[in-house]
């Protein structure tokens, strides 16, 4: 892709297209903007691991259009719903269990049986989610590691020339990226944002804990999740009889997570077929990943499922 289409608010159906075709469009929200991608596609999600070089695998916020379109992908609990009334359109985004089963993508929510979702409050994004008709994956819109972008000039700084489009609709007016709770099964508030403690407190008539968003993406509380019952063990050239393989090139494997060895699409494979293995109930063996762009991301999280259990076996 040489550069970046700069579209304008007039421009929304393009946007749309070029959503539905399952390529990457920055749109502006209220909070900062976002790098939107399909939910339901597995490469358009992979594709914003690619283009942020994020460096692991971490769940995404879905953006929807209304509070009935998250019904459909989340269960809302009443003290959700009240939360979701009180502030959706607007910058909170909901933590709440997963609806099975499931169209959004494995690599939107990580593995996990939650989603984060929410309802943006600026108009030209909920204009865009609803020409879409699709779930929205996105976070925001910068290389990782670099600072979230408040204007469409901010996006193209960071991102010019690895996605496809920027709707350019002005500066976001809150400039901070969404509070967000956990509403499942007691409410806990995981990231500060422009939604107030006291405002959240006062809609549920109870006190909320607050419990960093570190501590839910750390690797121990996270690696359960990703981690198959069977042994996992990486780097593995020549697959051996009585274990499952995952490939990734060219060669004999169980599964293959790119036969071209492109590593976009073995990101969009990567979660689908940890599960395939895991319904074979036999050890894992993992070709070796290239450690470098999107490679990084998918070794973290091979890394990570081969991780030993800790003696209480949970996961
Ligand atoms: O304002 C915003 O929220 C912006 C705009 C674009 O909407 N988006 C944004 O996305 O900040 P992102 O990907 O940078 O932040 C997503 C956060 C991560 O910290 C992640 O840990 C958390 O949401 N998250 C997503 N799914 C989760 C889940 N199932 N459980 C716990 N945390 C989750
Ligand atoms: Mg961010």
């Amino acid at each position: 892709m040489l550069s970046t289409r700069r579209l304008s608010p007039a421009d929304l159906p393009d946007a749309a297209r070029i959503l539905r075709a399952g390529d990457l469009v920055a749109f502006p929200t209220e909070t900062v903007y976002g790098l939107g991608a399909d939910a339901t596609q597995d490469r358009a999600v992979a594709e914003i691991y690619a283009a942020k070089a994020r460096p692991s695998f971490n769940p995404l916020i879905v953006h929807v259009a209304s509070l009935s379109q998250a019904d459909r992908f989340a269960i809302l609990s009443d003290s959700a719903r009240r939360l979701a009334d009180a502030f959706w359109p607007g910058p909170l985004t909901l933590v709440l269990p997963l609806r099975a089963p499931s169209a959004v993508s494995r690599l939107v929510t990580a593995g996990l049986d939650t989603i984060a979702i929410r309802v943006p409050g600026a108009d030209i994004a909920r204009a865009l989610l609803s020409e879409v008709g699709r779930p929205i994956a996105a976070p925001s819109a910068n290389p990782s590691g670099r600072i979230s972008p408040t204007t469409a000039d901010h996006v193209l700084s960071g991102l010019d020339g690895k996605i496809h489009a920027v709707l350019d609709g002005g500066a976001a007016t809150i400039g901070l990226e969404s509070t967000i709770v956990s509403a499942a099964p007691n409410p806990r508030l995981l990231r500060l944002g422009a939604v107030q403690q006291d405002a959240i407190e006062d809609v549920l008539g109870a006190p909320v804990a607050i419990t960093s968003e570190d501590t839910i993406t750390a690797p121990g509380q996270l690696a359960s999740h990703y981690a198959p019952w069977a042994r996992v063990t990486l780097n593995v050239v020549q697959p051996m009889s009585g274990m499952a393989h995952l490939g990734f090139g060219p060669g004999p494997a169980t599964f293959n997570l790119s036969e071209t060895a492109d590593l976009v699409e073995a990101a969009a494979n990567l979660f689908g077929h940890l599960h395939r293995l895991d319904a074979l109930g036999q050890p894992i063996s993992v070709s070796p990943i290239p450690d470098e762009g999107l490679g990084r991301a998918i070794n973290d999280r091979l890394r990570r499922a081969a991780a030993p259990r800790d003696s209480s076996g949970g996961r």
